[in-house]
């Protein structure tokens, strides 16, 4: 049940650290990533990856390709309803990761099943034991979020994410030709505190406050640049999904070109300032805040736009590569409040299902 909680929404965002703790558990052995799904040298074969998602696991999909990039493996994250379209020649040294919490979503399985009819490797990345994209995928690793009965993705958006990036360290270990990380060991170290640094977020957060002083906003615009892109459009899918508002999220250095237009005293700008790429969304926020928009700062608190933002959603130092899902734990937060003070029927959203078996 919900216990002391309104909303499983709610329960399941305070539940992320112990998710995360599961999640984590195990997969770190003497400095090295390990899943005891895939030993080391399981993707000695792999040239290429390309993840397939729809909605949240997109973003999380998002976030961890940018991670097996800087890698130097060639990635690609893909639309799984348009994989047909988007997906270029695919061959047994592809290999097709399925990012899909529910392993049932239909338009995943269906670029999966698409991929390994084209000679491509597949690999789920699921919270459900025995799900079909578990079952069909040629191996499966599991995120163990536990059990989310709310409709929005939260708790297992921040396992994916945190699989995921394990996964690219263990993809860049394996392939021959990848470089993995200057940082990689920090990142790895400093893992095992992201369980205390969300308990820190869910205990000290002003996101209520904040989505009471802004509830009569007409549009909400979410803009980060590269790890914290992904995070601004995953921020801009919950807000939009659960407070039936609009918001939007863009690439920073996209705000300017068209976006800007729709920017008023009354269109917030959230920011997320975590990771690098910081300095691009300080300038394109301070361009909107010229036009009126009140700034949203969510980093730490030294953040660049420290000095000119109205409001601040913090999140503890640590390394680049967790911050950006701290932030992200403020935006659910904020969502979650904007959408209670609006009496939302949090859980089960107008329209939308739980896992999404159409195409
Ligand atoms: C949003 C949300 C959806 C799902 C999407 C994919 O909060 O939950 O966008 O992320 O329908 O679902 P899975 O991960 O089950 O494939």
């Amino acid at each position: 049940g919900k216990g002391e909680y309104d909303h499983y929404m709610l329960k399941e965002i305070n539940s992320q650290p112990t998710a995360l703790s599961n999640t984590i558990e195990g997969r770190i052995e003497d400095g090295e990533v390990a899943f005891e799904e895939l030993p080391a040298g399981s993707f000695a074969d792999v040239e290429t990856v390309q993840f397939v998602a729809c909605g949240t696991s997109y973003h999380a999909a998002m976030y961890s390709g940018q991670l097996l990039r800087a890698a130097g493996i060639p990635t690609e994250v893909l639309r799984a309803s348009e994989y047909e379209a988007t997906s270029g020649p695919v061959d047994e040294n592809t290999l097709v990761v399925a990012v899909t919490q529910s392993g049932e979503t239909a338009d995943t399985l269906d670029a999966v099943r698409t991929a390994t009819a084209r000679g491509a490797r597949s690999l789920a990345v699921t919270n459900v034991v025995g799900s079909t994209a578990a079952r069909e995928a040629d191996d499966a690793i599991y995120i163990r979020a536990g059990p989310e009965v709310g409709v929005a993705a939260t708790k297992t958006y921040s396992s994916q994410a945190v699989t995921l990036a394990l996964l690219t360290q263990r993809l860049a270990a394996d392939v021959p030709t990848a470089t993995p990380a200057d940082d990689r060991d920090a990142m790895l170290e400093t893992l095992a505190d992201l369980p205390e640094h969300v308990e820190t977020v869910l205990e000290t957060t002003t996101a209520e406050q904040l989505a009471e002083e802004t509830l009569d906003s007409t549009s909400y615009f979410f803009i980060g640049s590269r790890l914290g892109h992904s995070v601004a459009l995953e921020g801009a899918l919950k807000f939009k999904e659960i407070t039936y508002e609009h918001a939007e999220g863009f690439a920073s250095g996209e705000l300017k070109h068209g976006p800007l237009a729709l920017v008023t005293d009354e269109t917030p700008v959230i920011a997320v300032l975590t990771g690098s790429g910081v300095e691009k969304t300080k300038t394109n926020a301070i361009e909107a805040n010229s036009r009126g928009a009140p700034i949203i700062a969510v980093g730490p608190d030294d953040n660049p736009l420290a000095d000119v933002a109205d409001a601040k959603l913090s999140v503890p130092e640590t390394h680049p590569v967790w911050a950006g899902l701290l932030a992200n734990v403020q935006l659910q937060l904020l969502s979650y409040h904007a959408a209670d003070l609006l009496e939302r029927p949090i859980d089960k959203p107008r329209n939308l299902a739980k896992s999404v078996t159409v195409e």
